[in-house]
């Protein structure tokens, strides 16, 4: 029997959309409801405490709405609460994320491997794990990026404080010799076209919304939980102000869409 049940997924924003354009485009059968914390976002810079009481509410919420399957399209918030979350739901499918630290440790050729991320990721228990056991033979150089994920929330993908920003964030890590950079927060895809501009062509930059795509997949297919479609048209909801989401969605969605309102 398919089950047509939406799949919930969620970030501290809009950056999970990039997690979203992916799921859509391999699994076109699914209906999907997409909640952007925007009310909280940075998550980057919030206590892991803080960053828990938000994911259950939002997972209630989700599973509320009869979600079958839920995605954490945001790495801060899988270091923070997805081993909590899936001690809460242990019937509900998980799908979390993390920096792309293995595909990057077998991809560099300069030994020297960059990770742009939050404070929050870089910071916790299960980064410092994916290290240990990834990445012995390479060199990793970590940078936080305190204030990148306001300029996408903005919509500005390319302005000239997004531009300034980056660059001060990759110079260093260029200067250190990466070849390879990890994107290791689901905001940061959006600004692929101009991290383009502002590294040399030979560096590779590794990001991982179609693995959570493809996880998310077999997950199903495991469970017989997939859906035959047609898909329903995705709800989107927001904890913030309903008119800027709206103002972004044709920029990082690329069409208008109706947004709703969760207080939670
Ligand atoms: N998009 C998020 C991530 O993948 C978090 C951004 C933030 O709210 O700081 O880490």
């Amino acid at each position: 029997m398919p089950d047509q049940a939406p799949i919930g997924v969620f970030d501290s924003g809009v950056g999970g959309l990039t997690v979203l354009h992916e799921i859509r485009a391999r699994l076109p059968q699914e209906s999907l409801i997409y909640l952007a914390d925007c009310g909280h976002v940075p998550y980057g810079e919030k206590t892991p405490e803080f960053i828990r009481a938000r994911c259950h509410s939002i997972a209630d919420f989700m599973l509320g709405r009869g979600a079958k399957a839920l995605v954490i399209a945001c790495n801060t918030a899988t270091a923070a609460a997805a081993a909590d979350l899936r001690e809460a739901y242990p019937q509900v499918p998980i799908v979390a994320m993390e920096p792309a630290v293995k595909p990057a440790a077998e991809a560099t050729r300069s030994g020297t491997v960059g990770v742009l991320a939050t404070t929050g990721t870089l910071k916790s228990a299960r980064f410092a794990a994916l290290l240990d056991r990834f990445a012995s033979d390479v060199r990793v150089i970590t940078q936080p990026c305190p204030g990148l994920v306001e300029r996408i929330e903005a919509g500005d993908l390319s302005g000239p404080q997004t531009r300034d920003l980056l660059r001060g964030f990759v110079q260093p890590l260029l200067a250190e010799g990466c070849d390879t950079l990890i994107l290791g927060c689901t905001h940061y895809p959006f600004l692929k076209p101009l991290l383009r501009e502002l590294v040399p062509a030979d560096v590779s930059l590794i990001d991982t919304g179609a693995a959570v795509a493809r996880q998310l997949e077999r997950l199903l297919l495991a469970r017989e939980m997939t859906a035959s479609g047609p898909a329903r048209a995705p709800e989107f909801w927001t904890t913030g102000a309903v008119e800027n989401m709206q103002g972004v969605m044709p920029v990082l969605w690329g069409s208008a869409e109706k947004v709703d309102f969760f207080a939670g």
